[in-house]
């Protein structure tokens, strides 16, 4: 997650790209720059590493009226000035948030034509295909866009400045946001309503593959054929606080509803349909080694363990190798064996937990390879581990880890699913299947987040509770412990999460008319043991709220609420269930009047033992 930012007009363009940048370094702060046409027309780039008020410390004093800037996280290549949009060839210079899934045989074409690459990104193919296809018809900077974007396979959200085209900008959307913000004499390009809200409150929203002529008096919308198309603008009405949360009330939320697109660009590029398989440029182990491996060691704090639960059913039930989890607390002090063939795989969404660290050195201590999974470029896992895998989410402010966890699990899925397929435990119609069905799941988690008022409602009625169980059965089990431990961590009700079956052996004595339990009970082969559970609860009489397939008619004879989840390949249901248990958790909170966003006593980066 990247933002971009354009102006053109009569205003003093450095300032308003600065003061827009700034609200959008929620999306990203790790890099920024600029591009400025100067009163004479001349093109001027400033780059720096770090956030904002670091790029605005090294811009000098300069007059320019049109100018297009951008926050970086950083997907491709580390943080580093280099790195750092605008990306420039010839004439062009490019801001772009998104992913270029197909940049590598584009690159190496480029090159071949004589074009020379600077940066390790994935956005500098776009600046040199405009160039190239713009020195082919000089004077139309929209068609050399346009003939760029048709040969690109991925996502962006891009704009566009030219010094042989001072007097407009061009920009174009697909599947990474987009508006255009209108004003007297000046218009505006943003990721985001709050970075032009100081300075207009008409909108349009760019949709998918739209392209768009901004000049300082009018905006053109077109296809991508290039045929006009007519938009709608829109006043907001959002003060600047309610826009930097997009309009939600807490970050929290809004992190749940952008994991629609986070799970999108942990995909990006990573799905090979035709031939059956995922890649992972990152990954650092050929085939060879991944048959070669023994056991898999995944460790990880808090929600990241969560995660790594998961990855443990993925790596046993799809590649038949051992996999441990452990906490990075205790793996530490463990005394643990370790054997060079263990391949070590480290979860941490930001890359900076002390104790996941610290157990990670332990291990590379062994002779073991070490891969992290982590959110943050350039963070210190990612720096000390063998090789890395980026998640990809977008910076989390919420205390409450939500979409880093979703895309920690999508990673987790595409490397059991590449394992599987090197060791020959799935054939490539099944990881066909699977890849499609991975496909629709922003999609179901869309639906789940449109039904989010039934979810209210429950969290309602359930809200004074003292304390509340979660159970789930094999994949879903690390589920009942994540949505019990997102509940207690923000709405601070005591919750405890329990693999069903262990109910009888001595929690069943806490049950009672006052004890809400979910049950997760997505339809597979455990289905009817958690039936059996669900007797065995209610005739405590607790309530049971069970999370179930939308065309499940036989659970809703025995539990007080059914929360439907859309149909899909059950080892893919916590992808769903997820959601609905952050969502109980944070209308639960949201009820209890709790501080949702920064929970008391805890911290978002945990850099202590
Ligand atoms: C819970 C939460 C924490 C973290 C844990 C590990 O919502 O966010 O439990 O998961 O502190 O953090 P990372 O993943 O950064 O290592």
């Amino acid at each position: 997650m990247c933002g971009i930012v354009g102006y053109i007009g009569e205003g003093d363009a450095v300032s308003i790209l600065i003061e827009s940048l700034k609200k959008l370094e929620y999306r990203g702060y790790d890099s920024a720059g600029l591009a400025l046409l100067d009163d004479e027309g001349k093109p001027q780039v400033f780059k720096s590493e770090g956030e904002i008020s670091q790029l605005e410390s090294i811009l000098p004093k300069l007059s320019s009226c049109v100018g297009i800037g951008h926050t970086r996280w950083a997907t491709h290549g580390k943080p580093s000035t280099v790195n750092a949009h605008p990306h420039v060839s010839g004439s062009i210079c490019v801001v772009h948030n998104g992913i270029i899934e197909n940049y590598q045989e584009l690159k190496e074409a480029l090159e071949s034509e004589g074009f020379i690459f600077v940066s390790d990104t994935d956005t500098e193919v776009l600046a040199h295909l405009i160039n190239k296809y713009h020195t082919e018809h000089p004077g139309d900077l929209a068609g050399a866009l346009k003939s760029a974007l048709e040969v690109v396979r991925g996502s962006y959200a891009l704009a566009v400045l030219s010094e042989e085209h001072p007097h407009e900008l061009v920009a174009a959307r697909k599947d990474s946001p987009l508006i255009i913000g209108l004003g007297e004499n000046e218009n505006f390009i943003a990721s985001d309503i709050p970075a032009i809200l100081k300075y207009t409150n008409r909108v349009i929203y760019v949709d998918n593959l739209e392209m768009v002529t901004v000049k300082k008096t009018s905006v053109q919308v077109f296809d991508l054929e290039g045929n006009p198309k007519t938009k709608e603008e829109h006043i907001i009405q959002w003060d600047l606080e309610a826009a930097e949360k997009a309009g939600y009330p807490h970050f929290m939320l809004k992190e749940i509803h952008e994991q629609t697109s986070s799970i999108h660009e942990t995909l990006a590029g990573r799905l090979q349909e035709l031939e059956g398989d995922v890649t992972f440029e990152e990954l650092g182990l050929d085939k060879e080694q991944i048959r070669k491996l023994q056991r898999i060691e995944i460790i990880a704090c808090g929600t990241s363990y969560n995660a790594g639960l998961v990855g443990k059913y993925l790596f046993e039930g799809q590649t038949g190798i051992h996999t441990d989890v452990d906490n990075g607390s205790e793996f530490r002090y463990s005394n643990p064996v370790l054997a060079p063939s263990t391949l070590v795989i480290a979860i941490t969404q930001s890359g900076e937990t002390a104790d996941t660290l610290a157990a990670v050195r332990e291990a590379a201590s062994y002779g073991c390879k070490t891969l992290a999974i982590t959110n943050v470029v350039g963070s210190t896992m990612s720096r000390e581990a063998s090789n890395t895998i980026y998640t990809r989410a977008g910076p989390e402010i919420g205390v409450a880890a939500t979409k880093s966890f979703i895309s920690q699990l999508v990673v987790l899925y595409l490397l059991a699913i590449h394992f599987a397929r090197v060791c020959s435990m799935m054939d490539a119609d099944r990881v066909r299947k699977l890849l499609s069905e991975l496909r629709k799941i922003p999609g179901h988690v869309d639906r789940i987040l449109m039904d989010k008022e039934r979810i209210q409602k429950c969290a309602a009625r359930f809200s004074a509770s003292k304390d509340y169980f979660f159970i789930g059965r094999n994949i879903n089990y690390p589920i009942a412990l994540e949505g019990a431990l997102k509940l207690k961590e923000i709405s601070y009700i005591h919750a405890e999460g329990y693999a069903a079956g262990e109910l009888k052996h001595g929690p069943l004595a806490l049950l009672s008319k006052d004890v809400p339990v979910v049950a997760i009970a997505p339809q597979g082969h455990t289905y009817d043991k958690i039936l059996s559970n669900i007797r065995e609860v209610k005739s405590r009489e607790a309530s049971v709220i069970a999370i179930a397939d939308s065309d499940d008619n036989e659970i809703s004879k025995y539990v007080d609420v059914v929360i439907p989840i859309p149909k899909t390949d059950v080892i893919l249901s916590p992808l769903l269930t997820t959601v609905v248990v952050q969502l109980l958790a944070y209308y639960t909170a949201l009820e209890r009047d709790c501080s949702i966003d920064k929970p008391r006593n805890l911290a978002k980066s945990v850099t202590v033992e």
